[in-house]
């Protein structure tokens, strides 16, 4: 058992390095559009693109988000990531962690990431599907333990669990168990999807539940229908096969996410879910995210080396203070009084 979930996380990273994985829907960020101000009254190199998210500073509001470790290739990968995070400032939630209780030798695939980033903002990352299955405050104790965790990160992904080969596609009493670990954890709980996005009705109950922090990670990059499709054509499984190709562009786009759960909540927000540019990450700041969360993007230069990740970052936390300077705003905080206005696709999702 130990040895197939081994085998289905390196699956995962290399059909997500070497196959079309993203969706064909969009995020619908090109439907939003920043006023540009031409009398910005401020310097380039003066804008501050710090941020604090759950009591703790980042240089920039990015999230590394989650995605390995538990298997051979994941320990390097995880290095990688963790170097260029705490070389910028800026956080990481490694992926989940079931596979790091079964051994130490697996644990080391995580913790690795508290040894090369000493400081970062680090979470801990599970499917909710096992909180049904015994996983409880002990066992989420061990999690945030093994790597100096200062949150604890809840993936909800049912679609996934239907679709994937050996999937657990059980979500009957989630809420209620999400709420339990909530009140015995004393660091905060945030709830995440993995590409299909969180609806407003679901946002409305996590918040009732008590989570700290709701990542939406909504449809337009990254899709898990298209890699447990490969993964079950590699498998000869036709009909689940079939299932992941019928579902490729499922989901909630990411900006329409961002923009339900800002309405229906008051808890802070990460945007996640096809970010790709500065642009997209300011457009999530104007929306009204508090931070911004990247995945596959990353994954590709980690595991080329930390140096390539640094640069991509570096580029995309430029484009983002390009972004500033043409809306004339010098820091993260007011990014949320830029106006904007909504055209195409995503204005009709608002109706
Ligand atoms: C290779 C890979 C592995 C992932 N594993 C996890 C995981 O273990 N837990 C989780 O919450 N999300 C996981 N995700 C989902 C991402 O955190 C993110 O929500 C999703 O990929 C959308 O972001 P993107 O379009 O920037 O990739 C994974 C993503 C990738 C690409």
């Amino acid at each position: 058992m130990n040895k197939d979930l081994i085998e289905r996380k390196t699956d995962h990273i290399n059909i997500s390095l070497e196959k079309q994985v993203e969706s064909k829907k969009s995020t619908l960020f090109e439907c939003i559009h920043l006023i540009h101000n031409a009398l910005p009254e401020l310097n380039l190199d003066s804008i501050d693109t710090s941020t604090s998210f759950l009591n703790h500073k980042f240089s920039a509001p990015i999230l590394i988000d989650a995605m390995v470790g538990g298997s051979p290739e994941s320990a390097k990968i995880n290095e990688n990531l963790a170097l260029a995070a705490e070389e910028l400032g800026i956080g990481m939630v490694v992926g989940s962690q079931r596979a790091g209780l079964s051994s130490p030798s697996l644990a080391e695939t995580y913790s690795i990431v508290r040894k090369r980033a000493p400081n970062i903002f680090l979470a801990s990352n599970i499917g909710a599907a096992q909180l049904l299955k015994g996983f409880g405050k002990e066992e989420a104790k061990k999690c945030i333990d093994m790597i100096g965790a200062k949150a604890f990160v809840i993936h909800l992904n049912p679609l996934q669990e239907a679709i994937q080969v050996g999937g657990e596609p059980q979500y009957k009493g989630i809420i209620n168990k999400i709420r339990e670990l909530i009140s015995q954890l004393s660091v905060p709980v945030i709830v995440k999807e993995v590409g299909f996005g969180i609806s407003k009705e679901v946002a409305i109950k996590l918040e009732l539940a008590g989570v700290s922090a709701i990542n939406v990670s909504g449809a337009g990059g990254t899709s898990w229908s298209a890699v447990e499709h490969y993964r079950a054509l590699a498998l000869d499984n036709k009909e689940k096969a079939e299932l992941g190709q019928l579902f490729w562009d499922w989901g909630i786009p990411t900006a329409v996410s961002l923009i339900e759960t800002r309405r229906a909540t008051k808890i802070p927000i990460i945007a996640s879910g096809g970010i790709r540019t500065g642009l997209d990450i300011a457009k999530s700041l104007v929306l009204g995210a508090n931070l911004t969360g990247m995945a596959l993007p990353l994954l590709r230069y980690a595991v080329v080396s930390k140096d390539s990740l640094l640069s991509f970052l570096q580029k995309t936390i430029y484009e983002l203070k390009t972004t500033m300077f043409a809306v004339g705003c010098n820091n993260i905080q007011d990014m949320g009084r830029v106006r904007f206005t909504i055209t195409g696709e995503l204005a009709e999702w608002l109706k």
